[in-house]
């Protein structure tokens, strides 16, 4: 135990994550299942060696600054673009997430997205509810098949490739668009690697599996839109900004295409005006990752990378 070193936790977290600190560091928790403003933020970290942060928190340079000895910035997500990991880097502070135990849980989430809108799920439990249902009618709710038509994958990392393995039980088509070649996936599945507007153009669902970058920002916009069938449905379950979501509202209101499924916003939790009128999206609040399980070893690992850090040893997953 080195209660010398001490580490900021900036928010509930499940609790195994922070048994694991307790146990070697004096912990500075915050309890509440809010973010910290920016200026509690800061002052919190100025006496903090490590800091365990969430998605939520924004670790900017004033942030970095106004902690002079840390040491370690521990995301409790696999996406890190809340952090400047340039400027982190340039005070020699390790930045750390935890890729690998969510890929499955968000690959599920994505096909519960994905079966959801095309299968208008939630319609037909609004129906429900409202008392609305009066008996089996042949025209009524109709959705999309899915045996044998084309999934496009953006992004086919992890949890892309976890995505286009799902797909087997429908005998799809996959194609994937990335800046490198899957063997794997295209040993597996047959799977062909096109250019995005090939994927676009050809697509029945697309889902999003990318980082969030200044080269993907906004890489779903009015003209990559434009390029969707009439019949095709936008999954993203990755980061909101990647679409532009007036874009995407004005294309699911003129249905230039038939749907979407979102986990994730452009400027979270707030959606852009006139996203939560729309019957053809089915809207979820970034929980892409939330299983209990998932949860538990998201903590672990955030927890697992300080600890090792703060002993000099080497993460289990840095990425600058
Ligand atoms: C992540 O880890 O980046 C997800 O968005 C939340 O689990």
């Amino acid at each position: 135990m080195d209660l010398d070193l001490r580490v900021l936790v900036t928010r509930k977290i499940p609790e195994i994550g922070l048994k694991i600190l307790q146990k070697h560091f004096e912990v500075d928790a915050n309890p509440e299942s809010e973010s910290l403003t920016a200026p509690a933020l800061r002052q919190r970290l100025a006496r903090a060696d490590a800091v365990l942060c969430l998605l939520t928190d924004r670790i900017d340079p004033a942030a970095i600054d106004a902690a002079p000895n840390l040491k370690v910035i521990s995301n409790h997500a696999v996406g890190y673009d809340n952090i400047d990991v340039p400027y982190a880097t340039s005070k020699n502070i390790a930045v750390c997430n935890t890729p690998g135990v969510l890929t499955e849980a968000t690959a599920d989430f994505a096909w519960a997205l994905l079966m959801s809108i095309t299968r208008r799920i939630p319609e037909g439990e609004k129906l429900m509810r409202s008392g609305e249902f009066h008996g089996w009618d042949p025209l009524m709710l109709l959705g999309a098949d899915l045996q044998g038509k084309t999934l496009g994958i953006i992004g086919a990392g992890r949890i892309g490739s976890a995505m286009a393995h799902r797909s087997t039980g429908w005998q799809m088509k996959v194609l994937y668009h990335s800046r490198s070649t899957n063997t794997e996936l295209e040993k597996a599945l047959n799977a062909r690697r096109v250019a995005l507007e090939e994927l676009l153009q050809t697509a029945d669902f697309i889902s999003i599996h990318l980082p969030l970058t200044a080269e993907t920002r906004h890489l779903i916009n009015k003209d990559t839109l434009q390029m969707m069938n009439p019949g095709a449905y936008l999954i993203n379950t990755a980061r909101g900004a990647i679409i532009d979501e007036a874009a995407l509202v004005e294309a699911l209101e003129k249905k230039t295409i038939a749907g979407a499924g979102l986990d994730v916003y452009e400027y979270e939790p707030k959606m852009v005006a006139g996203l939560k009128d729309l019957q053809n999206v089915i809207l979820a609040p970034h929980i892409g990752s939330a299983t209990i399980d998932t949860r538990n070893k998201m903590a672990s690992i955030a927890a697992e990378n300080i600890v090792r850090v703060l002993n000099g040893e080497p993460a289990l997953s840095q990425v600058n």
